[in-house]
């Protein structure tokens, strides 16, 4: 089929089956297209959770469809590839967070989304690069075990110096993968650029930022600013966004490696074949739901 007759045939089947289709920035500008909402973590997972519908199409990595099927597990939740991972959500083990918690009597355990649903069951909150500072700050307890992703952790770290924070050793491999000798030849060869950085980048890469933010906020920055250059460091996807809001501007990018592997395989055929089957269906077992919740809404809470 191809990509005309696959968007007409999902437009179908949402309505048929009651459907709604969330997509993550990072994937595939065409699945971006045939999505009812396009958004950052947080945004997604609000979405979830406010939706009607019997089903929830979800273009993006597991985590993201686990945590809406942990917010309303009376709906359906399907992921087109079940297989599209986020490398970084297992980069913590449960041993590592029952040791923080034994070291430590005044506690928080800050568990990024991108993780498991058994590591947000053992959480106290969840947070999202759109929220983290905001909820770190409000927190009562003053030792933060924030985890898995020691980027985003030491970036909360220095917007909210009087809490002791500390990460696992985790992080994300495409953001990671930057580092201030590209950003410095990026800079050189456009020297009138603003450089616009994720906080999953790595701390050297967000002191040369001109803005830190999530892919929203980067997006809403551009959308705003008077510039019209700007090096971009986080994921290819979010350049399909980037060229709409910002016409006539300029975006660059690095090398092929900016590009989240996972978040690619989510592709029109794979969406259109889950709709048919209803299948790949994510299932997260009773126990950890239930604990997982508790974090995950005491985030939509304190956001
Ligand atoms: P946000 O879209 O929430 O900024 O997250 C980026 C990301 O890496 C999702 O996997
Ligand atoms: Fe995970 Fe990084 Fe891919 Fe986001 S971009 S899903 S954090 S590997």
């Amino acid at each position: 089929m191809n990509s005309d007759i696959l968007k007409n045939s999902i437009s179908k089947l949402k309505e048929e089956k009651d459907a709604i289709v969330l997509a993550h920035y990072y994937v595939d500008g065409d699945v971006q297209e045939i999505a009812d909402f396009v958004g950052d973590s947080y945004y997604l997972s609000q979405k979830a959770l406010e939706s009607d519908n019997k089903i929830i199409v979800f273009c993006g990595v597991h985590f993201m469809a686990e945590s809406a099927k942990i917010l309303s597990p009376h709906k359906t939740v399907l992921m087109p590839d079940s297989s599209a991972d986020c490398p970084m959500a297992h980069m913590v083990t449960p041993k590592e967070i029952k040791k923080a918690r034994e070291d430590y009597d005044d506690l928080a355990v800050v568990c990024y989304i991108n993780s498991t649903a058994q590591i947000k069951a053992l959480s106290d909150v969840c947070v999202t690069s759109a929220n983290a500072v905001n909820i770190v700050k409000n927190l009562k307890e003053e030792n933060i075990f924030f985890i898995p992703d020691k980027n985003l952790g030491q970036y909360v770290a220095s917007q909210v110096p009087d809490k002791n924070i500390f990460s696992n050793d985790g992080c994300c491999p495409v953001h990671n993968i930057l580092t201030k000798n590209c950003i410095n030849e990026a800079i050189a060869s456009n020297p009138d650029a603003l450089v616009l950085a994720h906080p999953e980048c790595s701390f050297d890469i967000l002191e040369m930022a001109d803005f830190i933010g999530s892919t929203t906020s980067i997006i809403e920055y551009v959308s705003s600013s008077k510039h019209n250059s700007f090096i971009i460091c986080t994921e290819v996807g979010i350049l399909h966004q980037l060229n709409k809001e910002g016409k006539n501007k300029n975006f660059h990018l690095f090398n092929e490696q900016q590009v989240c592997q996972d978040m690619k395989k989510i592709t029109l055929e794979k969406v259109y074949n889950s709709l048919v089957s209803l299948e790949p269906e994510i299932h997260v077992n009773n126990d950890i739901s239930l604990k997982a919740k508790t974090a995950l809404e005491m985030m939509h809470k304190l956001a």
